[in-house]
Formats: structure tokens, sequence, C-alpha cells
């Protein structure tokens, strides 16, 4: 199937206004990375995945970090490795999901960047998350009613995400069209794109 390209003007207004990081945000299994990756290559920038960065930094994974040492410690060292990416300045940034519920680092992260929700329903989150047992979160019951609970308690600070963009089940390539029409509008504009 063949997708759209994205159009090099757009690219390069897009390249020439954008001035802070964009961080894509949203629970998992909503296609942050594979959109974040995207993104990065189409504006010829640098990406980074917050929870590869942790692992590398801990040199552990992060279920493994989870059962060693905590929640509470991961999200210390989750909150150094987001601020340390952000620092690098103009780029691609997956954040785990859980990273913007830190009051510490969402400070920075509202403050510092572009925020960019990616917006998936329940089957899709489910239906991905069941590929991987990566998620020590969704390891502690049912992870459709876990997912349910998270999007609830998190949907609000989500919802303050600068550009919104709906992630199906179909390919990223598609989002990647979304995403960079809302971002050249928030740029052009200052408005959020919903
Ligand atoms: C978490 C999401 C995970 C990872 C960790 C906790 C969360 O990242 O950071 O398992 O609290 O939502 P992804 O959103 O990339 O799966």
């Amino acid at each position: 199937m063949a997708f759209p390209v994205p159009d090099r003007e757009q690219l390069a207004y897009i390249r020439a206004y954008l001035d802070r990081p964009i961080v894509l945000t949203g629970l998992m299994g909503s296609g942050k990375t594979r959109l974040g990756r995207l993104l990065a290559d189409a504006l010829d920038l640098p990406f980074a995945d917050s929870d590869e960065e942790i692992e590398k930094a801990a040199g552990l994974l992060i279920p493994d970090i989870f059962e060693k040492f905590g929640e509470p410690y991961f999200r210390e060292g989750e909150h150094r490795v987001v601020c340390r990416l952000l620092d690098e300045g103009v780029g691609v940034i997956a954040l785990g999901g859980g990273a913007i519920m830190t009051p510490a680092t969402a400070q920075r992260i509202w403050s510092e960047s572009i925020t960019l929700w990616v917006k998936a329903s329940l089957p899709v989150m489910l239906a991905r998350t069941a590929k991987s047992d990566r998620r020590p979160l969704l390891k502690t019951g049912d992870p459709e009613t876990i997912l349910t609970d998270l999007m609830a308690k998190r949907r609000h600070v989500y919802e303050k995400s600068d550009i919104v963009v709906v992630s199906g089940e179909e390919a990223a390539e598609g989002m990647l069209v979304d995403a960079l029409d809302s971002l050249e509008r928030f740029l052009r504009t200052g408005e959020k794109q919903a």
C-alpha cells in the first residue's frame, strides 16, 4: 500500500520554525515510538525513546528495574533521562507512558517542548501490548482493567498536549501525515491542535 509522501515545503517550514523538542506521550501501546521514529526521519532530527535510554543508563531492562528497585526508583531515573533528552535540544522524544505523571518531569516537558498525545483506543493498545512482556505495570493484573484505570487517571494530563494524533489499527505512516499537518498548524498559529 502506498502512503502519502510528506510535503517538502511543509517539512522545510517545520524545520525552520521548530525551536524545541517534540515530545510524544500517551499510554502504553499507543504507538509513540513508531510515530516518533517516522517523525524524526521525515524531519531529519535525532530520535530518542526514554525507555531505551533508561535501560541503557541502568544496564537493566525495565521489568528488572521495577522488580529489583521498584517504581519510585524507576521514576527517578526516568526524570533524569527525560531532563537530559530535553537538554539536548531540538529532536523527537518518545516518552514512557507514565513519565508525564511525575510532576517535576511534567513541569520541564510542558515548558520546554511541543507535546503530542498519541491517542489510541483500548482494543488497539491491548492488541499491541499483548505482543510484548516488557511492561511490568500490565503484569500486576488484567491488562484491560489496568489500561482502563490508567487512562482514567492520566487522560486529563495527556489532554493538555499541544497536539493530539489519533492512532488506529492502520500503519503509522498515515499518522505521520496527520502529525506533520498538526505540527505545521501549531507552529503557524500557536493554537492547540486536537
Ligand atoms: C509505563 C510505560 C512504559 C514504561 C514503563 C511504565 C507507564 O513505556 O515506561 O513500563 O507507566 O505507562 P511505554 O509507554 O513506552 O510502553
